[in-house]
């Protein structure tokens, strides 16, 4: 398959309009399962995967960088490296130098990052949560040594606000500092305020690439959740029960669109995401070859404009 890449906003990164989400890595994937479903991807043209230092430090007996250590190990066996775009965070695990993103907490876990990942940098290096505790410009600074010492490419801010992304895009104009070139933020047919309004215009307008994450509500766009009875299908169906209580209307334009195009929920709800203005490419995660064979063919899905309103109606 070779899908369209689009680029990573003003960056020189380019992707499919899917990332893949590296959380299951170590946590509903195994190792082995985590190479076969790392390799596929490459295979059918995936280029950028999306980890964090915390992934999967809340699985009991974990402590954070499993993820990015199975990653790390796939790099070095596969020799990938060069051509795969790495994608990590920063600020939600606690320890290496502190919580959140103080100076010193950045330094110390970007390093600590690196170990895991078995590279000399990171390509997008994510600020995983606003922090109002440490000045922004000290935040850009600490990436800026990063970026000077060619340890990061450029840097993303994930779960921001509009005034603080704003706030951060003019300290970093005023002072010569790096900006956010990549926007994370929770973004789905079945959660949009974050995302829609003042945030996405920002994006749009500062030329900001958005990589939404939760592209499938953590399996409920999929539409194997529908009852009380579905949610024992995986750990995540414990998540469910609100999502099935209030969007199943969502679900029912889905039905109707899969009908009309062949296509799975899974594709349909990706698609519509990566047809969004300001949206670059759509994070989702899968936990077996059949799961990740299923949102690859989203990458090749036009919904018609027609279907997009509904879908977007149903969902709003
Ligand atoms: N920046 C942040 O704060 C933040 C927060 C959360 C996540 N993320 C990123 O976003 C990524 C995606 O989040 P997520 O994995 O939690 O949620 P998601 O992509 O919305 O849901 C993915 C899950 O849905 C199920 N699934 C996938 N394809 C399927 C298919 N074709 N048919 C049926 N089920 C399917 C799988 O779970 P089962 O094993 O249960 O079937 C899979 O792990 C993460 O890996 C991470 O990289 C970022």
């Amino acid at each position: 398959m070779t899908a369209a890449k689009r680029r990573l906003g003003a960056t020189e990164f380019e992707t499919v309009p899917l990332v893949f989400g590296g959380n299951v890595f170590g946590w509903t994937a195994d190792k082995q399962t985590s190479f076969a479903l790392l390799d596929r991807f490459v295979e059918r043209g995936g280029s950028m995967i999306d980890t964090a230092d915390v992934y999967s430090a809340w699985v009991g007996g974990h402590k954070g960088g499993e993820s990015e250590t199975i990653i790390g190990d796939w790099l070095k066996r596969s020799g990938k490296r060069d051509q795969v775009v790495i994608a990590t965070k920063v600020g939600m695990l606690p320890g290496e130098g502190g919580e959140k993103l103080a100076p010193s907490r950045i330094a110390a876990a970007c390093e600590a990052s690196l170990k895991r990942l078995g590279t000399d940098r990171i390509d997008v290096y994510f600020a995983h949560q606003d922090d109002e505790d440490t000045p922004q410009q000290a935040v850009l600074e600490a990436f800026g040594k990063l970026i000077d010492a060619g340890k990061v490419a450029v840097i993303g801010a994930s779960n921001f606000h509009a005034a603080r992304l704003k706030s951060a895009l003019d300290i970093a104009r005023e002072h010569g500092l790096p900006h956010y070139h990549v926007l994370q933020p929770e973004y789905n047919l079945v959660s949009r305020k974050k995302f829609e309004g003042e945030l996405q215009d920002l994006a749009i307008e500062h030329n900001i690439a958005v990589t939404p994450y939760y592209g499938l509500a953590s399996g409920f766009l999929t539409g194997k959740y529908r009852s009380a009875d579905d949610m024992k299908q995986s750990v995540r169906g414990g998540r469910m029960a609100d999502l099935i209580a209030h969007k199943m209307g969502v679900i029912e334009a889905m039905d109707a669109i899969a009908e009309e195009t062949g296509a799975t929920l899974a594709q349909i709800a990706l698609a519509w995401l990566a047809a969004q203005p300001g949206v670059t490419a759509p994070i989702a995660s899968a936990t077996s070859i059949e799961q990740l064979d299923d949102i690859m063919g989203a990458i090749d899905l036009d919904l018609s404009t027609d279907q997009i309103d509904r879908l977007t109606q149903a969902g709003a």
